[in-house]
């Protein structure tokens, strides 16, 4: 008797880090012999990879799962997981709400992926959200793309904004070490992919978990060290990082990045809100004039540099004055890109609990205003590539014109310009931009850099 392969199909909701996770949970799938299957109708292993960041997300997990659910009753043998943030928030409950679901998986216990499986093939439904120590992986991961890749370089988040689940899904701090992360560099380098983005919820606070201390007094390895110790990757072209918190964000940073060709100069540093009564409130720990000196030393060292930030609008208390200082933030830096969202209330954490909740019309009134101004300031910061030469990184056809390729600037904005992806994917081409828009731009080719496949 011959049996058909295993097929799984992965659904992934919500950060980079769930989409990294996702690849790595790909990995081992494919390691246990578990072939990729397009259609989630047509896989016999389902698993959601959740995020629980707002409530529509999490809503969003819910009405997938229920289809899947039905699915299950025709076909017994659908194996359906629950991973990522939403199952490490629910935990066992989520077992009562579906039954048919066969494994709940907090993301700490992404690697145990196999084990976890073996438990369920076995007969049983588990949860797995207990704190555990992460372990260095040793699959590989099933990468969504060939050029551009995440590395993790710290799990979870010791902060406690008080409008923020991640640290109650995520758990504490764990630093991988900057041997494993090289390592991981490394063998991208070899397959061919040209950019690394190092991964982590606060990755300011990279290495201060680890052991080691310098003279002075500073911790051994801080994210600075790490970017000096592996921009030398053969191979790997350009490094980015995310997402930088203001609170720790330091000079010596912004001096490392100007000094290290391969890093970018894009930063995602979100700001959260630009009232500094709102930041107390959220505990964030900064002040808006303290992020404006970040950007202000970041724009001497690195003149055009991209910066990019998150930012949440009608959190509980936030009056119309609060809200304008946020507005007058973003008129005042010029942000290339934001990422905008109306407060949502989230499970266990305290900003939740308050009495001074506003309405959704005053949060999307609000929401619209921001996201206007967004892209007027994104439209007036894309100017600036007009008839210049950028580098582009070619990653991928344009889906809505077959002829044109498309991928980004070191500063980070997504371009398009005619050619062939087969002959460009991977390149390194240099462009001329002949037109621009709020968040994208278009171009023509002038020089291929690298032609290293
Ligand atoms: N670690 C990052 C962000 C993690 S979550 C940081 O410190 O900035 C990604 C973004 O989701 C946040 O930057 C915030 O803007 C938004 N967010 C988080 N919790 C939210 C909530 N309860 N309601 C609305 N937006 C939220
Ligand atoms: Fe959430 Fe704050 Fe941690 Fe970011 S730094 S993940 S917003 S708690
Ligand atoms: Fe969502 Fe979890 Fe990321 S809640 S934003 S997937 S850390």
């Amino acid at each position: 008797m011959t049996t058909s392969p295993r097929r799984y199909h992965i659904t992934t909701f919500g950060c980079q880090m769930n989409k990294a996770d996702s690849e790595r949970m790909a990995g081992i799938l494919e390691d246990m012999g578990f072939e990729w299957s397009e259609d989630p109708n047509d896989a016999n292993l389902i698993l959601y990879n959740t995020c629980t960041i707002r409530d529509n997300a999490e809503q969003k997990v819910y009405s997938y799962l229920g289809r899947q659910a039905k699915r299950k009753h025709e076909q017994p043998d659908l194996t359906i997981v629950v991973a990522g943030c939403v199952a490490q928030q629910e935990g066992e409950s989520l077992l009562r709400r579906v039954p048919e679901v066969d494994m709940v998986m907090g993301p700490q216990h992404a690697n145990r992926l196999k084990d976890l499986l073996q438990q369920v093939f076995d007969g049983n439904q588990v949860v797995a959200t207990e704190p555990i120590h992460i372990m260095e992986d040793i699959t590989k991961p099933r990468r969504d793309t060939t050029v551009t890749a995440w590395v993790n370089v710290i799990y979870g988040c010791n902060e406690r904004c008080t409008y923020c689940v991640v640290p109650n899904v995520r758990g504490i701090e764990q630093s991988r070490t900057p041997e494993a992360i090289r390592l991981e560099m490394e063998e991208l380098g070899r397959q061919g992919y040209q950019e690394v983005t190092l991964l982590g919820q606060n990755i300011d606070a990279y290495g201060r978990d680890l052991p080691g201390v310098t003279p002075e007094g500073r911790h051994q390895h801080t994210l600075t060290d790490l970017l000096y110790y592996v921009h030398d990757v053969p191979g790997i072209e350009r490094i980015r990082f995310a997402t930088s918190h203001p609170r720790y964000f330091t000079e010596r940073l912004i001096k490392a990045c100007a000094e290290l060709p391969k890093v970018c100069e894009h930063f995602h540093i979100p700001f959260q809100s630009g009232d500094n009564e709102v930041l107390k409130r959220m505990s964030r720990g900064y002040t808006h004039e303290k992020y404006r000196r970040i950007i202000d030393t970041i724009r001497q060292y690195m003149p055009d540099a991209s910066i990019s930030a998150d930012a949440i609008v009608g959190f509980p208390g936030e009056t119309e004055a609060q809200f304008e200082n946020t507005l007058k933030l973003v008129e005042d830096i010029g942000f290339d890109q934001l990422n905008t969202a109306a407060y949502s209330p989230r499970p266990g954490t305290p900003a939740a609990l308050w009495d001074e909740q506003l309405s959704e019309e005053v949060k999307s009134d609000r929401l619209q205003r921001l996201n206007h101004l967004v892209a007027l300031k994104a439209a007036e910061r894309s100017q600036r590539y007009m008839g210049r030469t950028e580098e582009v990184l070619v990653e991928e056809q344009n889906p809505k014109d077959k002829t044109q390729v498309m991928g980004r600037t070191r500063g980070n904005r997504l371009t398009f310009f005619a050619g062939d992806i087969h002959e460009l994917k991977g390149k390194l081409v240099k462009v001329r931009i002949t037109e621009v828009r709020a968040f994208s731009l278009t171009g023509e080719a002038c020089l291929t850099v690298t032609s290293k496949r």
